[in-house]
């Protein structure tokens, strides 16, 4: 019954090995949606100066709201993919229009702003309120097939319906363990259970690992050939 020590664990890890301290480390939702954006297709060294400035120019999602979209732009210029700066924008406007100071505790209305997809969402509302929600971004899919195994090629709608039941049946029971699983988990993925080769001799849960009795853990996930 491994499954019943998998969040303790990773935990516990997460306190000797993890990321402790990031700059987005606090309870304001509107600076963890920022960062969660800002890190979605970004890697954290890079984010941490431009998350910095953001929050220094506009440190609520009233000023960012009111800022011009050009601004926005020019701050965000460097970190690449633009869109999520146009959609970051619409979405303080939204945010401050629709949701008028007070902040939803359900993945489903973040999910709802532009920008912001179900893990995303998931990860936001863990972070800000401990609310019992799984994230599935690129690091925890990776994590999750190796843990069970599925040689699959990926993308996969079936596969992908099953990872999202698994990461939900791995939630801890109590929301005050949220904030940390959930970082522990993205930085299970980040920092041990890597693309390529994986470092499984560092890995807290390597001996619940699938992929790596079988000796498979780099040969996962698999990708359908394009
Ligand atoms: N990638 C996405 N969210 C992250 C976070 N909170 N910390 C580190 N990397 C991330």
């Amino acid at each position: 019954q491994w499954q019943a020590l998998w969040a303790e664990r990773l935990i516990a890890w997460h306190r000797v090995a993890g990321r402790r301290t990031l700059p987005w480390h606090t309870r304001d939702p509107y600076r963890i949606w920022l960062s969660e954006v800002m890190l979605q297709q970004t890697q954290v060294p890079t984010v941490i100066p431009y998350y910095e400035r953001f929050v220094a120019t506009w440190p609520t999602v009233e000023a960012l709201a009111a800022a011009p979209l050009e601004a926005v732009l020019a701050a965000w210029s460097g970190l690449g993919y633009y869109a999520r700066a146009r959609n970051l924008h619409r979405a303080a406007q939204q945010i401050v229009r629709a949701w008028g100071g007070t902040w939803p505790r359900d993945p489903d209305a973040w999910a709802q702003l532009p920008g912001v997809g179900r893990s995303t969402a998931a990860a936001i509302c863990a972070f800000a309120f401990g609310t019992r929600a799984a994230i599935l971004d690129g690091n925890v899919e990776r994590v999750l097939v190796r843990l069970f195994g599925i040689a699959t090629p990926l993308p996969d709608t079936a596969v992908k319906r099953q990872l999202w039941q698994i990461a939900e049946a791995l939630l801890p029971e109590s929301p005050t363990a949220m904030p940390e699983y959930t970082q522990a988990q993205m930085d299970l993925g980040a920092l041990v259970c890597t693309r390529g080769i994986p470092n499984c001799a560092y890995c807290p849960v390597a001996q619940w690992c699938t992929a790596y009795a079988v000796g498979i853990a780099a040969a996962l996930p698999q990708r359908k050939a394009r």
